[in-house]
């Protein structure tokens, strides 16, 4: 009997490769005296969201490229959101600017995205980088998405004519994530379908997928009587869910990991999968702001 092996993805391990790659531009770019700057600002006191902040500051810290970080009262009024960000825009040592989300309830997110200036804008999110990457003329690839692209590369997974599903709309993965898959280009070309809260029967999609991509925020939501034999699963799901244990929860993702792995012929891990390629494509966008600002040419991976 044959044993059925699936590739469980490094996250970690493909993100070391763009990052030593990335440091060779941060090289190019302080040979020409020019550091990069991404500013971080957090306005919740989410224990998630500051876990996320932490580690995308150090990940900086870590390749040389310098980090601003500031905590704003969630409480405060969105002036004091705006000012910060006006700051930051005219600050010529900070060539990214990334407001975590979400932001209060009382703070419109569309009026804080619109308020970021395009070229420092490293999320990908404001509507001209959107217009842009739907365009098919990306300046900032938002982070996750295109670590997945990344990380669909780097296992040789080809796009190109194959049936892939996106579970999730989100305008930070799902969206974005369906955009480069259609792209003609590298990486694109896939006959892409995307799923949501109302699909009527997503077992059906993904059962017809060469490619799925879980990231509707749901623990578990994808389990393997939904994975066909050999199919590609990557999970970009971080969900916080209540454990007997000294945190008081574990991390899971959109994928039930153990049934579809034993179906999938590719998977990725939670953690350890997507999350490590999200921080590893900040500071990708960070480094080609800063040679786009700066007007230094720069080899990026
Ligand atoms: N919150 C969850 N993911 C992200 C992200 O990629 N960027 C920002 N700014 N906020 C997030």
């Amino acid at each position: 009997m044959s044993q059925k092996t699936t590739e469980v993805l490094d996250g970690n391990a493909v993100g070391d490769a763009i990052k030593a790659d990335l440091a060779d531009c941060i090289d190019t770019l302080t040979d020409a005296d020019v550091t990069p700057g991404l500013a971080t600002v957090l306005m919740s006191d989410d224990g998630a969201s500051e876990t996320y902040v932490s580690m995308k500051q150090k990940a900086c810290e870590e390749v040389g490229i310098n980090g601003f970080h500031y905590e704003l009262d969630p409480e405060a009024p969105a002036e004091v959101l705006f000012d910060k960000i006006d700051e930051l825009n005219e600050d010529p040592d900070v060539h990214g600017i990334l407001v975590q989300m979400p932001v209060p309830d009382h703070i419109d997110k569309r009026d804080v995205l619109n308020r970021i200036n395009p070229d420092k804008d490293v999320d990908g999110f404001h509507p001209e980088n959107v217009g842009r990457l739907v365009a098919g003329n990306a300046r900032f690839k938002p982070c996750t998405p295109h670590g997945v692209q990344k990380l669909l590369e780097a296992a040789n997974v080809e796009t190109e004519g194959k049936d892939a599903v996106v579970v999730g709309r989100s305008e930070i993965v799902g969206k974005p994530m369906a955009n480069l898959l259609i792209q003609k280009a590298p990486g694109g070309n896939a006959t892409t379908t995307v799923c949501h809260s109302r699909t009527d029967d997503l077992a059906e999609k993904t059962l017809d997928a060469d490619i799925i991509i879980a990231a509707a925020g749901v623990p578990e939501l994808v389990d393997g009587s939904m994975v066909p034999e050999g199919a590609t699963v990557i999970d970009v799901g971080v969900n916080r869910v209540e454990a007997d244990n000294e945190k008081g929860y574990e991390l899971v993702g959109d994928v039930e990991f153990e049934s579809a792995k034993e179906k999938a012929g590719i998977i990725t891990p939670v953690p350890g999968g997507v999350g490590p390629m999200t921080i590893t494509m900040l500071l990708y966008n960070t480094v080609k702001a800063a040679s786009l600002q700066e007007d230094v040419e720069v080899e990026l991976p």
